[in-house]
């Protein structure tokens, strides 16, 4: 399974046996370069940046680490191991042998679910094009261009199942895929997250925190898909994601380190005072915090879908382990208890389970998304500061589904539209919030140092210090 270099596209698919396929998908990478030239990371195409490229996708030793100018990054297809004999573990089809080409009954949805995934990769790189500009350190900047790269060969992972598996109709979906933009008013990116702007690095952590997340459930529950391609194809795409998290939960605990610091050195809690001396405030941070999870919990979708509950008993979108839940894998008569706004509270109401499996994936993220919280609020207590962030409530600031046309505090009450207009700058962040934060964002690039409002890394990349030449910019 080791990824061959010397083809001008990397893989491990065995591409040169399939000429056809290669030379589509060599028509489509120029494409995809213009797209990285014009809207990849700002400024960048020059740097020398300290990139890790997949080698092979065995769990030992996958990676290989030195400068890499992002445009001669090898985006690739790489597949995780096929499994031998593995079979469909759950829905209609449960225990027959997992797909290796399409069925042709189920070829639309599973190509609306390729590209639904597929659009999001793009997305984030131009949402967050602009970031290198302001970096917090060389360290924080390598790490984004990482992200970058990693995010740009997820496009092609789902590039490459478009053109292999649904012929012309494929190859259009993966031309539309370098012509929708993030934020654009005509041809917006799919997925409302998507095209909300990443202004600055705290929205970047929490994006990365928040927002990768969702992908970590959309992939992980891809990777049962019945359709083997797309399962092996999501396995290895996660193992690049988990790095991606680890980015927004290291990056937002080292601004509360930086910030809890502060507040000790200057015994206070005064925003306004803690704002003047350089570092984000604590009520700050929980706003960002609640914008970004409410925004992420959104891209679950309705609580109740019929579309989940057909991708499911289809065979094509798993739940979260699904071959680790121990149940019949069918869900005919089972319930999940589903959140749901009624007259003046929000109560949980059992409903079929195959309908909720958009909810149950949104289970599964919260409890998740709650572990990093618990580790940010321990390093908050460590520092002997007495105040915790909290996750805001699953029905908060939400635009799909059953909570949409209601408005709901932090703390779960239904509130009226008077009380949301009085009490939302204290939510959700404000102009100003966005503003202050923004004039934090000078530019530091001197090896190891690091901006006012963020305390340096635990360790450096790979071995190397925290103070190593992680970009170099020629000039
Ligand atoms: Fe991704
Ligand atoms: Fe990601």
């Amino acid at each position: 399974m080791s990824v061959n270099y010397s083809e001008r596209i990397p893989n491990n698919v065995g591409l040169s046996e399939n000429r056809r396929l290669q030379r589509a998908l060599e028509a489509w990478q120029p494409n995809y370069m213009r797209w990285w030239q014009e809207l990849g990371p700002e400024g960048a195409l020059d740097y020398d940046v300290y990139l890790r490229t997949a080698i092979s996708v065995e769990t030992d030793g996958w990676a290989n680490f030195g400068y890499v100018k992002m445009p001669d990054y090898r985006w690739g297809i790489f597949l995780a191991k096929p499994e031998e004999g593995r079979t469909i573990a759950f829905g209609d089809h449960r225990g027959e042998p997992a797909w290796q080409e399409v069925p042709g009954e189920y070829r639309s949805p599973l190509r609306r679910l390729i590209v639904t995934q597929g659009d999001t990769e793009p997305a984030s790189v131009e949402q967050q094009r602009h970031l290198g500009r302001t970096c917090p350190s060389l360290y924080d900047l390598r790490n984004l261009f990482q992200i970058n790269v990693e995010e740009g060969r997820h496009l092609w992972a789902m590039v490459y199942l478009l053109h292999a598996y649904f012929g012309r109709d494929g190859r259009e979906e993966a031309d539309a895929m370098l012509e929708r933009h993030a934020g654009d008013p005509d041809k917006p990116r799919i997925l409302g997250a998507f095209n909300e702007p990443t202004p600055h690095w705290l929205a970047y952590f929490l994006f990365t925190y928040l927002t990768d997340r969702d992908g970590k459930y959309q992939l992980a529950s891809l990777a049962e898909s019945g359709f083997d391609p797309l399962a092996r194809t999501c396995q290895f795409m996660l193992t690049e994601e988990a790095h991606h998290m680890f980015v927004g939960e290291t990056g937002v605990m080292r601004i509360l380190q930086r910030t809890c610091e502060v507040m000790q050195a200057l015994h206070t809690d005064d925003p306004e005072r803690l704002r003047a001396a350089g570092v984000i405030d604590l009520p700050t941070m929980q706003r960002f915090l609640n914008f970004h999870y409410s925004v992420s919990l959104d891209l679950f979708g309705q609580e109740l879908s019929t579309n989940g509950a057909t991708y499911f008993t289809t065979g094509l979108k798993g739940r979260y382990h699904e071959t680790r839940v121990t149940d019949d894998h069918r869900l005919s008569d089972a319930t999940w208890p589903v959140a749901v706004p009624r007259v003046s509270a929000i109560v949980r109401e059992e409903q079929p389970a195959l309908l909720a499996i958009n909810e149950r994936l949104r289970d599964d993220y919260i409890i998740d998304c709650q572990r990093g919280l618990n580790r940010w609020n321990k390093e908050i207590e460590k520092r002997g500061v007495d105040r915790v962030l909290t996750l805001p409530h699953r029905a908060f600031h939400r635009r799909i589904g059953v909570f949409a046309d209601v408005h709901v505090s932090p703390d779960g009450r239904i509130v009226t539209a008077d009380e949301w207009a009085r009490q939302v700058h204290q939510w959700l962040p404000t102009p100003e919030d966005h503003a202050f934060v923004a004039s934090l964002m000078q530019p530091v690039t001197v090896p190891g140092k690091m901006a006012s409002w963020i305390a340096p890394p635990w360790r450096g990349i790979h071995g190397k210090p925290i103070a190593y030449e992680y970009v170099k910019f020629h000039c």
